[in-house]
């Protein structure tokens, strides 16, 4: 089976970001006899100043097609005055939809190198090891009606959070299966207390769990105190299970626990393809970082770790993933720290281009 992929920079460090992950791929290639057919092409700001639309309909096209779409970021200053159809997210939000990568994994992992970098002290964070399983197609991101519509002589703001039983369904079954293969625990986050939406996503899930995952253990908590305990003990939680604007936010909360958001990695998952991946969109966690664009600073390990997850989750390469991510560590665990990773004590900063070169190395002496 051929494996293809379909690489999207994006916009800021992107494509810098990026870059580090085709020499990646490259080694994958030479060294392992691990071959990727890959397509590059827009998203968008870049797509939106050659095209004027964030995402063509000929890379949606295309991305419908591949194996895993890896993205690098979007967005930017340049287009914050665009109107809201038009800007970046849109093209990322096209994506998720069109695509339907309905289950978003979110890893929080604490590298021990690092765990001085978190806000929290080094006990409540070291060895820290947590998935976000975000439901990602649904909820108020897209539920109708939505828009600002006039009302009594004023103008009214509507979102609608919105789920059905299916879309429920499906995205805990996506959590229980993860969490068979790590710590064996879900803890799903709502506001049934508040929200009718949470009460049916609270039933459903745990009718999921009673008919297809007993094995599994189960806890259901409110979303504002999952942020809670978030910060308080961490390392309670193995799989949390949350909808999509709390899977957002509490993504955020369980990444700066970590210590940085440039080494944080995603997959986005759907339905499996005729050739039995699922479809698929791997992305760093962190944003386009504009102020520091261009300038050869940007951390290139959370979209190196993306690609990681490409290599378990789409193709089937766990121990080559596995690999990867040990090369990660060790790096780190050497002191190769790139701008963002500079502490207290100092030191020089490599470039984004230098710490692939130390990867790489990691990747050769793993042979
Ligand atoms: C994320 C981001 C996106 C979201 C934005 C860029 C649309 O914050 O992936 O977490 O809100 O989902
Ligand atoms: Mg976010």
């Amino acid at each position: 089976m051929t494996n293809t992929l379909l690489i999207l920079p994006g916009d800021g460090i992107g494509p810098e970001v990026m870059a580090e992950v085709h020499r990646i791929i490259d080694w994958y290639g030479t060294k392992r006899d691990l071959k990727f057919e890959v397509t590059e092409d827009l998203v968008g700001g870049a797509a939106y100043d050659a095209h004027g639309k964030p995402l063509s309909d000929a890379t949606m096209a295309k991305a419908q097609e591949v194996d895993a779409v890896l993205l690098g970021a979007v967005g930017g200053p340049k287009y914050d005055t665009l109107d809201f159809s038009l800007k970046p997210e849109r093209g990322l939000l096209r994506l998720r939809k069109e695509m339907d990568l309905f289950a978003n994994l979110r890893p929080a992992q604490c590298f021990d190198a690092l765990a001085d970098f978190s806000s929290l002290k080094r006990d409540v964070v070291s060895g820290l090891d947590i998935m976000i399983v975000r439901e990602l197609t649904s909820g108020i991101y897209f539920g109708e009606p939505r828009g600002i519509i006039e009302e009594g002589g004023q103008r009214v703001g509507l979102n609608t959070q919105r789920y059905t039983e299916a879309e429920i369904d499906r995205v805990a079954r996506s959590a229980f299966e993860l969490a068979r293969k790590r710590g064996n625990k879900v803890c799903s986050m709502e506001k049934a207390n508040v929200m009718e939406s949470g009460i049916l996503w609270r039933e459903v899930v745990q009718k999921v769990h009673d008919e297809s995952y007993p094995d599994v253990e189960l806890s259901h908590m409110y979303a504002d105190a999952g942020g809670m305990q978030l910060c308080r003990w961490p390392k309670q939680f193995d799989v949390i299970l949350t909808d999509n604007l709390f899977g957002d936010l509490l993504s955020d909360v369980a990444a700066m626990l970590t210590g940085s958001l440039g080494m944080l990695p995603s997959a986005s998952l759907g339905a499996p393809m005729e050739n039995g991946r699922p479809k698929a969109m791997y992305e760093p966690v962190h944003g386009s970082a504009p102020d520091i664009a261009g300038q050869g600073k940007a951390n290139p390990i959370a979209c190196i770790l993306s690609f990681a997850m490409a290599l378990r989750y789409s193709f089937d390469e766990g121990a080559e993933a596995t690999r990867l991510e040990k090369a990660v560590e060790k790096v780190l665990g050497d002191g190769v720290r790139t701008a963002d990773l500079m502490g207290a004590e100092g030191g020089t900063p490599v470039s984004t281009a230098q710490m692939g070169d130390a990867i790489l190395a990691a990747l050769d002496a793993s042979l």
